[in-house]
């Protein structure tokens, strides 16, 4: 698959629906790009491969770590990274670090949580060159403040302020927005009152495209599954079953036999 452009992405809105995967290395990059437009070195990589319980501890040296990793595994495909929590905290900071994304990756865009309040920041960043991917809607770094996962748009107000988001991320130059854990029928009016992509997780299918976290859609993660993901693999199912029979066959010494030896 050709890899895709700004201006590609662009003319996908209200067209053939994206689709953005999430990956963290390069094993799983080179696996899932094919079926991938987009590939996002999500900080959700933070709970999923790191451990933790949400995504706010990781750091910039990390997010550039995987990113180089999955920009290696998937050379020819679109790759955004997450500016992680404490990387944006101000106009200086985040084009610091965005900076420093683009001199030690080759990823082609990072991607912001916020609305309204971050269009300033989101604004700077795209002055000097940046291509930013918003994201609005339910916002994993504001988890420990909000005091959980709360899903978004479920009054006439949230819907408001979340289209004059999502028009105001749009104005200060972002090229796409994620949209995550909104009401199907508010985040279609979202992606209707922009002319930028919308792409949901957990909001629907009346958006420009999806993305999933790679680890929920293969079924790998098992301590949460959201009610939203869709599991087209029982990856957890699958792993265990094989480490399990190449233990019985090490324990009995099936393993190596005749065809596994030099
Ligand atoms: O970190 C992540 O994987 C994300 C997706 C949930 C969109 O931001």
């Amino acid at each position: 698959m050709k890899k895709l452009t700004i201006g590609s992405i662009l003319k996908r809105k209200n067209g053939e629906p994206l689709v953005m995967i999430t990956a963290y290395d390069a094993l799983f990059a080179r696996l899932l790009a094919p079926s991938a437009d987009i590939l996002l070195v999500g900080d959700s990589l933070n709970m999923s491969f790191g451990g933790n319980p949400d995504t706010l501890s990781i750091t910039m040296e990390q997010m550039i770590y995987h990113t180089a990793a999955v920009c290696k595994g998937a050379p020819h495909t679109f790759v955004i990274t997450d500016m992680p929590f404490g990387s944006y905290t101000d106009n200086a900071t985040a084009l610091a670090n965005a900076i420093r994304v683009y001199r030690e990756t080759p990823a082609d865009a990072v991607k912001i949580e916020g609305g309204a309040d971050k269009a300033e920041l989101v604004r700077h960043l795209t002055a000097n060159g940046i291509a930013v991917c918003g994201h609005i809607g339910l916002l994993p770094q504001a988890v420990r403040a909000e005091g959980g996962y709360k899903v978004k748009g479920k009054s006439e107000d949230e819907a408001l302020s979340l289209i004059a988001d999502a028009r105001a991320i749009e104005a200060a130059g972002a090229f796409i927005l994620v949209i995550e854990g909104v009401k199907a029928d508010v985040a279609e009016r979202v992606a209707r009152s922009v002319s930028v992509p919308v792409i949901g997780i957990g909001a629907g299918n009346g958006v420009d495209g999806q993305v999933l976290v790679f680890s929920d859609m293969l079924g790998f993660y098992e301590p949460f599954v959201p009610k939203f993901v869709k599991q087209y693999l029982n990856g957890a199912a699958a792993v265990k079953e094989a480490a399990g029979r190449y233990a019985a066959e090490v324990r009995s010494r099936a393993f190596p036999d005749e065809n596994y030896i030099y």
